[in-house]
């Protein structure tokens, strides 16, 4: 597609000092970079008028869809620089597809894979600036988003979409995590049930979350752990992260995470992992997790860690469970040797100049 370049006049740019102000907070989604892309839908016209324009404030109509029945989807990927100096993308193309298929679970229509890697090209080449040196640990966090335009209050889907793509430079999520996270198991709310919009990336999702984390916070944790809605019994993921356990240690670890039955968010990291650790030559196995497995695993010295992973966080340890029961330490081991050890494969496939046998890093020239 014809992208228009409507881009900050060189003059107005942020000069290196301004950019290095800015970049002083780099706490989740605040240090935005100076561009965005967008594309328009309409039902005539299908996906047309492709341009970068600066960042900034948007026109909202007051009875927007999006805003009143959140029809909004939305992904998180990740920009960095090699150690020589190459930006890729990483595993592109199946962040387009999970887009394409939270667009189809809210009506809404699927942008072509090839516009969204058009429109990661065109912004991260006119904001390369901001994409941190492989020095650093930040990367350049890259958010699309697909919202319903149409001004209308009926009860259908909208007529006219948004795509916009927006970028900002992160530290590590959680901050410095040697201590790794504690998480609350919160039997007060469900994150998703069967048939529901749990393996969607939707706004809603997350705002559902907000007073389970509360609760979390409450109980000294940082994270929420959810269970399935129907039983309470089988440990699903986190509110932003999928959730992985270590049974046993050495040759014969086993990782284990749940099965994508639906109501889990399909991660790419969390896939990244099982792939990379099967390569590794661990047992890597997607099945039913039940928390009281983890409680009674972790008391024998059974399951020696835990961690929880995706785009945002990375591979992060799990360092205690907390249930209004009690609480115990989410792993037997004083050290996580296999949780580094997949850290460690994670990051030199998204961030090294070695070869990329599976295809993940998309370069970005
Ligand atoms: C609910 C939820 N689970 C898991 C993940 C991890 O997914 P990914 O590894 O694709 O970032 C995310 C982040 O996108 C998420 O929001």
């Amino acid at each position: 597609m014809a992208w228009s370049r409507f881009g900050v006049a060189d003059s107005e740019r942020l000069s290196p000092s301004a950019r290095a102000a800015r970049l002083r907070d780099c706490q989740f989604g605040r240090a935005f970079t100076e561009h965005v892309a967008t594309v328009c839908w309409t039902a005539e016209h299908g996906w047309h008028n492709a341009s970068v324009r600066p960042y900034g404030a948007l026109p909202l109509d007051p009875a927007m869809v999006g805003l009143h029945y959140g029809q909004v989807v939305f992904e998180g990927l990740k920009a960095c620089r090699s150690p020589g100096g190459q930006t890729s993308v990483f595993r592109m193309a199946d962040h387009a597809r999970r887009l394409q298929r939270s667009a189809r679970r809210f009506s809404m229509p699927e942008l072509p894979e090839a516009l969204f890697a058009e429109s990661i090209e065109e912004l991260v080449r006119i904001d390369r600036a901001w994409v941190p040196d492989a020095a650093e640990d930040r990367s350049l966090y890259l958010r699309p988003i697909v919202y319903a335009e149409e001004p209308h209050l009926g009860l259908r889907p909208s007529t006219v979409y948004r795509y916009l793509l927006m970028a900002f430079v992160t530290d590590n999520f959680f901050g410095a995590v040697e201590d790794g996270v504690s998480v609350w198991v919160t039997d007060t709310y469900t994150r998703a049930a069967v048939g529901g919009t749990g393996e969607a990336k939707c706004a809603g999702n997350y705002a559902s979350g907000y007073l389970a984390q509360q609760e979390a916070t409450e109980h000294g944790c940082q994270q929420v752990l959810y269970l399935d809605a129907k039983e309470r019994r089988w440990v699903e993921e986190m509110g932003g992260m999928n959730v992985f356990v270590v049974r046993g240690s050495g040759a014969d670890a086993e990782v284990i995470t749940p099965p994508l039955t639906g109501t889990i968010l399909p991660g790419v990291t969390r896939d990244s992992l099982l792939t990379l650790a099967r390569e590794a030559g661990l047992r890597a196995t997607e099945r039913p997790l039940a928390l009281a497995e983890l409680r009674d695993g972790a008391a024998r010295g059974e399951i020696t860690e835990a961690f929880a992973c995706g785009t945002a966080a990375g591979v992060t340890r799990i360092r205690r469970i907390v249930t209004a029961d009690g609480a115990w330490d989410a792993g037997s081991g004083t050290d996580a040797p296999i949780t580094e050890r997949l850290r460690v494969a994670l990051v030199a496939a998204q961030r090294g100049d070695g070869p990329d046998p599976r295809g993940w890093r998309h370069p970005v020239r």
